[in-house]
């Protein structure tokens, strides 16, 4: 498939190594995506319209602040939109309103399906690294969309993959994320997720 990567920093580039692995046809898409050629070798490199317009499906590798101003000028009707981001100022402020309710807002015509925004880039893409099952939360408003993007993150080897239901979920996903930061820094470092006991 396709894959047009809207980001190319830390997840945008962890993620698109890994979907080209599995032998998608991924395009990076950001300012200064064509300068690190050497960083990533064998995908193609472009803008973030370049990026966009290549692919049957998107990620949203973006801080929200910059996924809510270059988005909607994008081509993205109809498009799958795996929305991995979170705002910058709701990780130390108060999260007002969530990012993915925000964009399918804004997008009414994408099919928004909001997921592994709240694992570090390096776990999103060998959940397998600490040895135990992790556990993944998603949801969307379109079902069909979830389905197969669930399927997605199977073949990437996720296994506990927990159905949070439609986009008022974002909210909880974005807080986990905002929580994230301060385990972060109490563990010292990146090497820790989420498990869900039920
Ligand atoms: N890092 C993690 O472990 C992690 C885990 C879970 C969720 N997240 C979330 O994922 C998002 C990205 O995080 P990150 O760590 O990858 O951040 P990052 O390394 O700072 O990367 C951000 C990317 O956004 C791109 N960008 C900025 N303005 C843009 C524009 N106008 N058009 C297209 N691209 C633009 C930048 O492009 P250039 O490099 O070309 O300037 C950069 O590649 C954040 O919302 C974060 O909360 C991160």
């Amino acid at each position: 498939m396709r894959i047009g990567i809207l980001g190319s920093g830390q997840v945008g580039g962890t993620v698109a190594k890994k979907l080209a692995q599995l032998g998608h046809d991924v395009m990076i898409g950001s300012p200064h995506a064509k300068d690190k050629t050497a960083e990533f070798p064998g995908i193609k490199l472009g803008t973030a319209e370049e990026a966009a317009s290549h692919g049957e499906w998107l990620v949203n590798a973006m801080h929200g602040e910059a996924a809510v101003e270059v988005l909607p000028s994008l081509n993205t009707a109809g498009k799958i939109l795996i929305d991995i981001g979170n705002f910058e100022g709701s990780i130390e402020g108060p999260l007002e309103r969530s990012l993915g309710e925000t964009l399918q807002q804004a997008l009414p015509q994408v099919r928004l399906v909001k997921t592994l925004n709240h694992v570090s880039a390096h776990l999103m893409v060998d959940p397998v690294h600490l040895g135990k099952t992790l556990t993944i939360f998603i949801a969307s408003n379109d079902d069909e969309a979830k389905t197969a993007v669930t399927e997605l993150l199977k073949a990437i080897g996720w296994q506990d993959i927990f159905d949070l239901g439609d986009l008022s979920a974002c909210r909880a996903m974005e807080y986990v994320a905002a929580s994230w930061v301060a385990i972060e820094k109490a563990v010292g470092g990146p090497n820790f997720s989420l498990v869900l006991v039920r």
